[in-house]
């Protein structure tokens, strides 16, 4: 039987040599789902087609050379797999849609994928009573095509809740609306998913609780409780799945993220004593050049202490900000963005217990840093180059950076 840690093992060439063989039909035929993550079978879906918005064959892609040349065997998931590792990156499905490169890019660079956007409340509820599954059925079925896993992101998170929700009567039962979406959507792709970032960002310490939640909307409208019951919830809906604790500001030595760090243990140890199921916590990753704080004893004690509580971790939405870089050009900057990318993995990279590196996108063609009104930046009218490929999908710099820093990695 092709297990993830198989292939995962093997690399994707390998993946790709059993898709020949017909994996994919052999993928479909399986209906019972594994008893562990570890050993599932990559994207076996239960699910007809829906709504198909990529293709299932592939439109042959030309690459540019230099990118040709980093494929394969020297591919980032090819380096990855031989160091215990499994790269990804985050995806947006409609601008993958028009895009055979981006497409051809993802599959060749990469074993895991996860939606940028398409699993979060605002995208999959309309209304309260309507679900929209036509992306992220999409993004499923492009992971299965091209022998991908997938994460999910995410269940619970302050940042997307959908107006009309926000806007709800108090009578509104929020508790048991939160329990049925989680019922829905985890269980739809039931199997299929790798690891669920099931509760995002739940910490905010400047809210001012000596237990440190964000008073978020679930927060304030179901209790502090709130967190237990996704992460129990999701488990009912998919058993398989590696439950994470998904958030940031964790990376840096300095007092507020010392704070943070602390608070987010103080949550997983409390969640552990109370037997909710937990098995990995996400590190967003959202790292900046030129940025005063250091990256070290911090983020290295913050990872064992996850390790020494039996958990693993994923490094979920790495990338650059480089707005704090006040030179322009293009040579240097990349330099600087490269060098940060080695200063955090080097660390991060150290531990045996993290699983996955996974950027927040793949080019910078297509980041949320160049996200909404260029003037309201610190470097207005320059594009954010915060991701390992060039706007023309080419191998920068950081794209080494990273591929150097797995190598390197003893784990
Ligand atoms: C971002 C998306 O990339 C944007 O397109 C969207 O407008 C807002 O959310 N931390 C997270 C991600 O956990 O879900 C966020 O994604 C980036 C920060």
């Amino acid at each position: 039987m092709v297990t993830r840690r198989r292939v995962l093992t093997q690399g994707l060439q390998a993946g790709a040599a059993l898709a020949l063989g017909g994996f994919a039909g052999r993928c479909l035929a399986q209906q019972t789902p594994p008893s562990h993550a570890d050993e599932m079978i990559i994207n076996s879906a239960p699910h007809a087609r829906t709504g198909a918005l990529l293709p299932a064959t592939p439109t042959p892609a030309v690459l540019p050379k230099e990118t040709q040349a980093v494929s394969g065997a020297n591919s980032l998931q090819a380096h990855a797999s031989k160091h215990g590792l499994v790269a990804g990156t985050a995806v947006v499905v409609r601008a993958l849609q028009h895009d055979p490169a981006m497409q051809q890019l993802i599959a060749e660079q990469y074993g895991v994928v996860v939606p940028g956007n398409e699993l979060k409340w605002v995208a999959l509820r309309p209304a309260q009573d309507q679900f929209n599954f036509t992306d992220s059925d999409a993004l499923f079925e492009f992971a299965k095509t091209h022998h991908l896993l997938v994460r999910g992101h995410t269940l619970a998170w302050h940042n997307s809740v959908p107006e009309w929700l926000q806007k709800s009567p108090k009578e509104l039962d929020v508790r048991k609306l939160l329990v049925d979406h989680i019922h829905t959507v985890a269980g739809r792709y039931s199997g299929r998913v790798h690891s669920w970032d099931v509760v995002n960002e739940a910490i905010l310490p400047a809210d001012g609780r000596e237990d440190n939640l964000r008073k978020s909307f679930w927060f304030e409208r179901i209790g502090p409780d709130y967190i237990d019951l996704v992460f129990r919830t999701a488990h009912e809906a998919d058993p398989h799945a590696k439950l994470t604790y998904n958030d940031y500001g964790v990376e840096y030595d300095n007092p507020d993220e010392t704070a943070r760090r602390a608070a987010i243990l103080s949550l997983l140890r409390g969640m552990q004593k109370r037997n909710v199921p937990l098995h990995a916590v996400g590190i967003q990753s959202h790292i900046k050049a030129g940025s005063p704080s250091t990256i070290g004893k911090g983020l290295a004690d913050y990872i064992e202490s996850v390790r020494q509580m039996g958990l693993e971790v994923y490094l979920t939405e790495l990338d650059v900000n480089e707005d704090d870089l006040l030179f322009n050009d293009v040579a240097e900057r990349d330099k600087e963005i490269a060098k940060t990318y080695r200063d955090f993995l080097t660390v991060a990279l150290a531990n045996p217990t993290v699983k996955s590196v996974l950027t927040w996108g793949v080019s910078d063609r297509n980041t949320w840093l160049n996200d909404g009104p260029t003037h309201f930046r610190k470097q207005p009218n320059r594009p954010q180059r915060s991701l390992p490929f060039d706007e023309a999908y080419r191998p920068k710099e950081t794209f080494f950076a990273m591929r150097d820093c797995i190598d390197a990695r003893k784990a």
